[in-house]
C-alpha cells in the first residue's frame, strides 16, 4: 500500500542522512543547529502530551538541538524541521486484517461489524470508547503500542512552518481542539493523524486541510469526525493521492468536491456512514488502486462504471447493503488483485463475463444474506485467467456439474471457503490431490457433498477442516494424524460417518476444536489422550452411537474446557480425572452413566448437563459454590434427597452480567435444551439460558425458598419427584421466569396470588399435586387458562378448572373463602377490608387486633405482610388503626 510504501522511503532516508551526519560530525563536529523558534514549539508541544513509554520516545527530547531529538528532522542547510514522526504503528488498522481474524473465530453471528471482537472493530465509532480500542491495540503489539502519547496537541506546532511530513497517528489518546494550526504548515506534504481524537465544530477541520496545497497524502481515520462539508469553494489540495477517512461518524454523504480528487490513488471510506447510490460517481476517479467502501449503507447494484477503474487494485464493498447485480464490466479490471464482497444482499448471475479478464485476481471473497440469490452459472468448460490463492463463496449458488472446471482448475489455492453453495455429489480428488500440500484452510460445510473423506491425501498445512453438514460417509481416516498433523481446528458434525473414532487423533499436536457430532460412529472414545495434547479445548463427539467407558486419560487433556459427550451410549462413571481439567461446560446428557454425581466440580463452570442418565445419590452440597452456573440439568436420573437450601449462591443465575458470557475458546457450543415443554437445539443463544431443571428424580422435601432469588431464572423444572410442602411464598420475585414445572409432586396449600407477578411466565405446570383452594387469576395468569395446568388436584376450584370455589355457587360474599394459616397477605388485605367496612369499626378493630392477639400464627402472618406489602397500603392501615383509636379513645390510655 501506499502509505507502507512510503514508510520505507521514509526509514531509508533517516539511514541515509544518519550516515552522512556521522561523516560531517568526525571532520568537525559542528552540524546543524535547530533553528530556535522551532525547538519552542516542539517543547511546547511536548508539555502538552505524556508519554506512556519507560524506554521514551520524549524523553530524547532534552539539549539544545531539536534536530538530534527522536522523531524530529531538519533540513541540512537551513535547519528547519521538515519531518517529525511520533506515531505508533501498533495503532494503526491494516486493511483486509479484519478477515483473518474473524475467521479464527468459528461462531455464527460474525456479521454485525460492530460486535466486540468482530472484522472492523479497530474503528473508534464502533467500538465507542477509544480505551478498549487502544486495549486492542496494546494487545497485539504491546511494546509499540507502550511508546502511544496522549494529551493535548498545542496550536504552537503550526510554527513548524518548514515541516513536509507530520505522522501522529496511531495514538488513541492524543486529541486537538481543532486543525486550525495545521493550516500554517503550507509545506506538508504528508498529514498522517489516524486516531487523533479532532474536536471541530462543523466543517472547520476541512477549511484548515484546504490551505495545504502540497498535500499528497491524508489520513484521518477514528478521528471522531463529524462534519464532512458538501462543497467547497475553490478546491486547494488536488494532487491529493491517498485518503484516509474511515473509521469516522460523518452525518453527512459523500461530497461532489472528493470526485475532483482525480489524483487519487488510494480512497478509504470503511466505516464512515455513508450510504446512498452515488457509487457511480467513483468511476470518475480513475487512477484509484486502493477503493475501500466496507461497513457503509450503499445498496443498489455495482455501477457499470466501475469498469472505468482500469488501474484498480484492491476494492472492498463489504458489510453494505448492496442489494443489486454485479455489473459485466467489473470483468475488465485486469489488475484487481483483492476483491471482498462480502455480507451484503446480492442478486442476479455471475458468468464468465464479470470474470473474464481478472487476470491478476487472487483473493476473491463474496457472501449474501439472500440465501442464494446470487448464481454462479459459468459456461461448463471455461478457464478463467486468473489464479486464485484465497477463495470465499458463502450462500451463493454454484451452478454444477458437481465441482465446475473452472473452480477445478484452481491450483494455487491455499484458503478455500466454499459454504452454502449447493455443491452436489462427490468433490473431485484430483483438484483436492493438486492443492492439498499449499492449503491451510478448507471450509466445504453446508452443502450435499457425498461419498468418503480422502484417505491418501496428505495435507501437511491444513490447520482447520470444516466439512459439516454435508452427506460424507464412510469412516474418518485411521492416519488422521499423518494425512493432517498441522490441525487445529477439525469439524466433521453432522455427516453420515461411521466407524470408530481413530486413535491416532490423540496424536494430532495442536488440536484445539474437535467437532464430531451428529454422526454414526461408533466403538469406544480413544483411551489413551496424553498431555502432549494441552491446546484441546473443545470435544464434542455427541449424538453417535460411542459406548463404553469415558477415559479416565482424558484428565490429561489439562486445558479441556468444553467437554460434549451427550446422546451416546457411555456407561460407567464420570472419571474423577476430570477434574484436573478445566471444563466449563459439561454435556453428558442421554447416556447410562451412573454412579454418584461429580462433586469435585469446580467453580468455573457454567453449564452442566447430566440429564437422562442413571447417576443415584444426592446433588452434592459442594455444589453450592458454583457461582458461575448458569445451566443445571440432572432431569431423569434416579437422585434422591432433597434440594440443597442454597441454591441462592448460584450469582450467575442472580445477576445475568455479573459473568459475561463469551463464546468460550472462539467456539459457538450447541446444546439441547428442554423449555417451554419443548425440546430446542441452542448454538449462540445458550449464552442467554439460565435454566434448572432436576425433573423425573426422587426427590423429597421442600422447594428450598433460596432458589426464588434466583431472579434470573428462565426455566425451573421440579416435575416428577417426590416434593411437599407449599410453594415457596416469594416465587412471584422471579421475574425472567419463563418455564414454571412443579407437576407431579406432593405440594399442597394454596397457589399464591404473588404468582400472578411471573410476567414472563409462557409455561405453567402444576397438575398432580394437593393443591387447594382458589386459583389466582391476575396478570400473566389470565393468559395461562388451559385446564392441563391445574388438572390432577382435587381441592383447587376457580376458573380454568370447571369446579366452582365454594362461595361462588351462593354469593360472592366474604365468608366464602376459605382462610387458613398458610394464605398470604393479599388475602388478609381483603379480609381486614370486609370486616372493618361490613362490621363497622368496632366489629372491625376487633376482628383485626383481637384476631392478632389472640392466634400467634395469625400475628406472625400479619406482621411479615406488614413487612412485604407496598408502603401505600401499610400507610392506609396505619391511618385506619389511628383513627379506630381515636374513636375509641385509646390513644389517651
Ligand atoms: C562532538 O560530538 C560528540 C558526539 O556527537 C560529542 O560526544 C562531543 O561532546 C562533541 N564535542 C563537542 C566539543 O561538541
Ligand atoms: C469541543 O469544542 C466545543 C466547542 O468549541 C467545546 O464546548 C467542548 O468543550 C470541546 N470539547 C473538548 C473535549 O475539548
Ligand atoms: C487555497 O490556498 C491558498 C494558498 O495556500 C489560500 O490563500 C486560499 O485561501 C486557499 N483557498 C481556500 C478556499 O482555502
Ligand atoms: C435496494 O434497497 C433500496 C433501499 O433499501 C430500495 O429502495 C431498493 O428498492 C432495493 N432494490 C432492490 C432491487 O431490491
Ligand atoms: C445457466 O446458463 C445457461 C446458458 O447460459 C442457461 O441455459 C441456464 O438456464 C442457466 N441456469 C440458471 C440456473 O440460470
Ligand atoms: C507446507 O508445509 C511445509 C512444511 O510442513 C512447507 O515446507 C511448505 O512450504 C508448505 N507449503 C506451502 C505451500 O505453504
Ligand atoms: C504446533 O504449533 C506450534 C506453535 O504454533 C508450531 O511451532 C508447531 O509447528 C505446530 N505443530 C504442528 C505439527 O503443526
Ligand atoms: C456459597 O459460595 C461461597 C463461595 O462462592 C462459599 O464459600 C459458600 O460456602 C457457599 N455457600 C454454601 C451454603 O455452600
Ligand atoms: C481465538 O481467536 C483469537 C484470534 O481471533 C486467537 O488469537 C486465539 O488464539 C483463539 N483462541 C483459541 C483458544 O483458539
Amino acid at each position: 500500500m501506499m502509505i507502507n510504501y512510503n514508510h520505507t522511503v521514509v526509514v531509508f532516508l533517516l539511514l541515509s542522512l544518519g550516515i552522512f551526519k556521522l561523516g560531517s560530525c568526525s571532520e568537525n563536529n559542528v552540524t546543524v543547529k535547530c533553528i530556535k523558534s522551532e525547538r519552542e514549539a516542539l517543547v511546547r508541544f511536548k508539555e502538552g502530551v505524556s508519554v506512556n513509554d519507560i524506554p521514551g520516545k520524549l524523553s530524547s527530547w532534552v539539549g539544545e538541538d531539536c534536530c538530534q531529538w527522536k522523531g524530529v528532522e531538519c533540513d541540512n542547510e537551513s535547519g528547519h524541521v521538515t519531518k517529525l514522526n511520533l506515531s505508533n504503528p501498533a495503532g494503526r488498522p491494516r486493511h483486509f486484517d479484519y478477515y483473518e481474524s474473524n475467521q479464527n473465530r468459528a461462531c455464527d453471528a460474525c456479521s454485525d461489524p460492530c460486535a466486540s471482537s468482530s472484522p472492523y472493530s479497530k474503528g473508534r465509532e464502533c467500538s465507542k470508547s477509544s480505551r478498549s480500542l487502544l486495549g486492542d491495540v496494546n494487545s497485539s503489539s504491546s511494546e509499540d503500542a507502550n511508546a502511544s502519547l496522549s494529551g493535548e496537541i498545542t496550536r504552537y506546532l503550526g510554527n513548524l512552518s518548514s515541516l513536509t511530513h507530520l505522522d501522529l497517528g496511531g495514538n488513541y489518546n492524543l486529541s486537538t481542539k481543532n486543525l486550525d494550526w495545521v493550516s500554517s504548515l503550507s509545506s506538508l506534504k504528508y498529514l498522517y493523524m489516524g486516531g487523533v481524537k479532532i474536536n471541530h465544530t462543523k466543517a472547520d477541520w476541512l477549511y484548515a486541510i484546504n490551505m495545504l496545497p502540497s498535500l499528497l497524502e491524508l489520513s484521518l481515520y477514528s478521528c471522531e469526525l463529524k462534519h464532512l462539508p458538501s462543497s467547497l469553494t475553490f478546491l486547494n489540495f488536488t494532487s491529493l493521492h491517498v485518503l484516509d477517512l474511515s473509521y469516522n461518524p460523518f452525518n453527512t454523504s459523500i461530497p461532489k468536491w472528493l470526485f475532483s480528487l482525480t489524483s487519487l490513488t488510494n480512497l478509504d471510506l470503511t466505516s464512515s456512514n455513508q450510504g446512498g447510490i452515488i457509487l457511480d460517481s467513483f468511476g470518475s476517479l480513475r487512477s484509484l488502486k486502493y477503493l475501500y467502501l466496507g461497513v457503509n449503507r450503499f445498496y443498489g447494484s455495482i455501477p457499470a462504471s466501475i469498469g472505468n477503474l482500469s488501474s484498480l487494485k484492491e476494492l472492498d464493498l463489504s458489510y453494505n447493503k448492496m442489494n443489486g447485480t454485479i455489473p459485466e464490466s467489473l470483468g475488465q479490471l485486469s489488475k484487481l488483485v483483492k476483491l471482498f464482497l462480502l455480507e451484503n444482499s446480492w442478486d442476479g448471475v455471475i458468468t464468465e463475463a464479470q470474470l473474464m479478464n481478472l487476470r491478476s485476481l487472487e483473493e476473491f471473497m463474496l457472501t449474501t444474506n439472500k440465501s442464494q440469490s446470487l448464481i454462479f452459472n459459468v459456461t461448463r468448460d471455461w478457464r478463467p485467467p486468473f489464479k486464485l490463492k484465497s477463495l470465499h463463496l458463502e450462500s451463493c449458488r454454484i451452478i454444477g456439474p458437481t465441482f465446475p472446471v473452472w473452480l477445478q482448475v484452481q491450483s494455487e489455492l491455499t484458503y478455500v471457503t466454499l459454504t452454502n453453495v449447493g455443491i452436489e455429489g462427490t468433490i473431485s480428488e484430483e483438484w483436492l490431490s493438486t492443492i492439498s500440500s499449499q492449503l491451510t484452510h478448507l471450509d466445504l460445510s453446508n452443502n450435499q457433498i457425498k461419498g468418503n473423506l480422502p484417505h491418501q491425501l496428505v495435507f501437511p498445512n491444513v490447520t482447520k477442516l470444516f466439512l459439516q453438514n454435508n452427506s460424507f460417509s464412510g469412516p474418518i481416516p485411521s492416519n488422521i494424524s499423518d494425512l493432517m498433523p498441522s490441525l487445529q481446528h477439525l469439524d466433521l458434525s453432522e455427516n453420515l460417518l461411521y466407524g470408530k473414532i481413530p486413535l491416532s487423533i490423540t496424536k494430532i499436536k495442536n488440536l484445539t476444536i474437535l467437532v464430531l457430532r451428529r454422526n454414526n460412529l461408533s466403538g469406544e472414545l480413544p483411551p489413551h489422550w496424553n498431555s502432549s495434547q494441552m491446546s484441546l479445548h473443545v470435544v464434542d463427539i455427541s449424538y453417535n452411537n460411542i459406548c463404553g467407558k469415558i477415559p479416565s486419560s482424558m484428565g490429561f487433556l489439562g486445558n479441556l474446557s468444553i467437554l460434549v459427550l451427550s446422546n451416546n451410549n457411555l456407561s460407567g462413571e464420570i472419571p474423577s480425572s476430570l477434574q484436573n481439567c478445566s471444563v466449563v461446560s459439561m454435556d453428558f446428557g442421554g447416556n447410562r452413566l451412573s454412579g454418584n454425581l461429580p462433586s469435585w466440580i469446580e467453580s468455573d463452570i457454567f453449564m452442566l448437563r447430566l440429564r437422562s442418565n442413571l447417576f443415584s445419590g444426592i446433588i452434592p452440597r459442594k455444589w453450592c459454590s458454583l457461582y458461575k452456573l448458569r445451566i443445571l440439568d440432572l432431569a431423569h436420573n434416579n437422585l434422591f434427597g432433597g434440594i440443597p437450601d442454597c441454591f441462592n449462591n448460584f450469582t450467575a443465575m442472580v445477576d445475568h452480567n455479573t459473568f459475561g458470557y463469551k463464546s468460550i475458546e472462539n467456539y459457538t457450543e450447541k446444546a439441547n435444551i428442554v423449555t417451554k415443554g419443548r425440546e430446542y437445539e441452542y448454538d449462540h443463544n445458550l449464552q442467554l439460558v439460565i435454566y434448572i431443571d432436576l425433573s423425573g428424580n426422587s426427590l423429597t422435601g421442600g422447594i428450598p425458598i433460596q432458589i426464588t432469588s434466583l431472579t434470573r431464572l428462565g426455566t425451573l423444572n421440579l416435575s416428577m419427584n417426590h416434593l411437599n410442602g407449599s410453594i415457596p411464598k416469594n416465587i412471584g420475585n422471579m421475574r425472567w421466569l419463563e418455564t414454571l414445572d412443579l407437576s407431579n409432586n406432593r405440594l399442597f396449600g394454596p397457589i399464591l396470588e404473588s404468582m400472578s407477578s411471573l410476567t414472563s411466565l409462557s409455561h405453567l405446570n402444576l397438575s398432580f399435586n394437593n393443591l387447594t383452594g382458589r386459583i389466582p387469576s391476575g396478570n400473566q395468569l389470565q393468559t395461562l387458562d388451559d385446564v392441563t395446568i391445574y388438572k390432577g388436584n382435587p381441592l383447587l376450584c376457580g376458573s380454568p378448572l370447571p369446579t366452582k370455589c365454594l362461595g361462588d355457587e351462593t354469593s360472592d360474599g366474604p365468608s366464602s373463602t376459605s382462610v387458613d394459616d398458610k394464605q398470604g397477605g393479599d388475602n388478609y388485605e381483603r379480609i381486614w377490608f370486609y370486616a372493618s367496612i361490613g362490621l363497622g369499626f368496632v366489629v372491625g378493630f376487633w376482628s383485626v387486633c383481637g384476631t392478632l392477639l389472640l392466634k400467634k400464627s395469625w400475628r406472625h402472618c400479619y406482621f411479615r405482610f406488614c413487612d412485604d406489602i407496598k408502603d401505600r397500603i401499610a400507610l392506609l392501615i396505619a391511618l385506619r388503626v389511628v383513627h379506630l383509636k381515636r374513636k375509641f379513645g385509646l390513644d389517651k390510655n
